[in-house]
């Protein structure tokens, strides 16, 4: 339905006259919709079902503008309304299966959509289908199917704007979204490395011995049949290093870095995400050698729960298939993640040769904080500071905490600077004083480790922070 301003003009003109008209309303939605004006329809239509809550033809078209905008939670409150009524329509069926693709959820998925299509045979929609990783039609193949009319009672018109959300759908959809080839994340030279990380001598040993030592010497782990792969996965409160740490080991060993969060791999279409997953282990491979850190690296297991079973499993089961290197070797790509939610992680994720060192990273402990607020203090002007003292003073407190402990004193030496007119450094005084501030921000995690190391211990997997709690 091409674009009518004409007929838009009309219908306000109607409408003007006739405000309390759902049908002018509806109508004037679909075409606005069908113009693309995707805010405008939603609008229309939010007037019309005001004006006739009960009628389900404007339910749909809200629905699926809704949809269209992405609007998804929205859309789903409407389309449950709408497949809570007696015969559900198959327009009813195939928007809560785009919906439910787009959750993740393809066993729902693929029910609605064979349900629509039971109601209307003949019903096809391949930006669905292309959705839903191995659909297979259970029918004759289409193409041998010929065109059904729509059965009575299936107003057309609102098939038309399916027709038209698939395709358009197809078009909105990002490029950078369906990466083809590797290289669609930044990739990092960091230059920095195991010197600047303060404390931390536990999780750095391994690291050394796990990783990067066999990529220095791969002839002697060779010689005794060990082959390098498997990662480490660090675990622990906020803000006490591991993203630092992964980075730093990078550049310790001169090795590129790509940092992939979840949403690099989730927050794209559903389906493309084992795809993408995919294309970045090749962008490592590629970029070899390669320091390749999943962050909260939970959440692709977490992702289950919240996105329902099975689209979480087949993004699980491909992460494990990279891991193990199956269909390219992993050589020369270090792998490793982190997480502050260990208890949402899929235990597949420990077998050997995956991340079979998994690592509890505490928060600093006096000499490693004494370490941290060296580090950070390098390279500013100071006076007479007693470090000591300070990582004495600070227990409790993570590395990102003893950050923003100096940024604070540095602040207000400033201020004491812009009034006074002239710099000063910063001297002991200001850090007491701006420790006394400074919170812990790592209580609450401990709180929660605290209960998953009591009472959910499976396989000694905690021990790590009973000893740290002293429990
Ligand atoms: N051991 C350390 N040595 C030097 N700086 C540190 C250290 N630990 C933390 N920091 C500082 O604190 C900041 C936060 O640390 P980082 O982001 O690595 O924590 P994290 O453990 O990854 O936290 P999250 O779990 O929230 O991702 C870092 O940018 C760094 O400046
Ligand atoms: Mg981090």
């Amino acid at each position: 339905m091409p674009f009518n301003e004409e007929l838009v003009a009309s219908l306000r003109a109607a409408l003007a006259a006739n405000p309390d008209n759902p049908h002018l309303h509806k109508h004037l939605g679909d075409i606005l919709m069908a113009g693309e004006d995707l805010l405008g329809a939603e609008q229309e239509y939010r007037l019309a079902l005001k004006l006739s809550p009960q009628d389900l033809g404007i339910k749909l078209a809200l629905a699926e503008a809704f949809l269209k905008q992405e609007k998804h939670s929205a859309s789903l409150v409407l389309v449950e309304d709408l497949l809570a009524e007696p015969n559900p329509s198959a327009q009813a069926h195939l928007l809560s299966a785009h919906l439910m693709a787009r959750k993740g959820d393809i066993g729902r998925a693929t029910h609605h959509y064979l349900k629509a299509r039971e109601i209307q045979p003949g019903l096809q929609d391949p930006d669905l289908e292309s959705r839903i990783p191995f659909f297979e039609p259970p029918d004759p193949p289409q193409s041998q199917v010929p065109e059904l009319p729509a059965p009575p009672g299936i107003d057309l018109s609102q098939l038309s704007f399916f027709q038209l959300a698939a395709e358009s759908e197809l078009e909105r959809v990002p490029a950078q979204s369906f990466p083809e080839e590797p290289g669609f994340l930044p990739l990092e030279k960091p230059d920095l490395g195991f010197a600047d990380v303060g404390g931390m001598s536990q999780v750095k040993e391994e690291i050394e011995l796990k990783i990067i030592h066999p990529l220095k010497h791969p002839e002697l782990y060779a010689a005794y049949g060990k082959s390098a792969g498997g990662g480490i996965l660090m675990y622990g409160p906020p803000g006490c290093g591991k993203t630092h740490l992964a980075r730093a080991t990078a550049g310790e060993v001169n090795a590129s870095f790509l940092a992939v969060g979840i949403n690099d791999i989730l927050d794209m279409w559903m389906g493309q995400s084992e795809r993408n997953l995919h294309q970045i282990f090749e962008q490592a491979r590629a970029s070899t050698p390669c320091v390749l850190f999943f962050d909260e690296v939970d959440a692709l297991g977490a992702s289950r729960s919240d996105m329902r079973q099975s689209a979480g499993r087949h993004l699980i089961n491909q992460f494990l298939l990279e891991l193990d290197g199956i269909q390219a070797r992993n050589e020369g790509v270090l792998i490793l993640a982190a997480t502050n939610a260990p208890w949402h992680l899929d235990p597949a994720f420990r077998r050997p040769g995956r991340f079979d060192r998994i690592l509890f990273v505490p928060p600093p402990d006096q000499e490693s904080r004494e370490a941290i607020l060296k580090l950070i203090l390098s390279g500013k002007p100071t006076e007479g500071i007693d470090y000591t003292t300070l990582a004495k003073k600070s227990e409790g407190l993570s590395g990102a905490d003893l950050k923003a402990l100096v940024d604070r004193a540095v602040e207000m030496r400033l201020r004491e600077a812009i009034k006074s007119g002239s710099p000063a450094p910063l001297r002991q005084k200001d850090l007491l004083q701006a420790l006394k501030q400074t919170r812990s921000t790592v209580q609450e995690w401990l709180t929660s480790a605290r209960n998953y190391a009591l009472y959910a211990n499976q396989s000694g997997f905690y021990d790590d922070v009973l000893h740290y709690l002293k429990l």
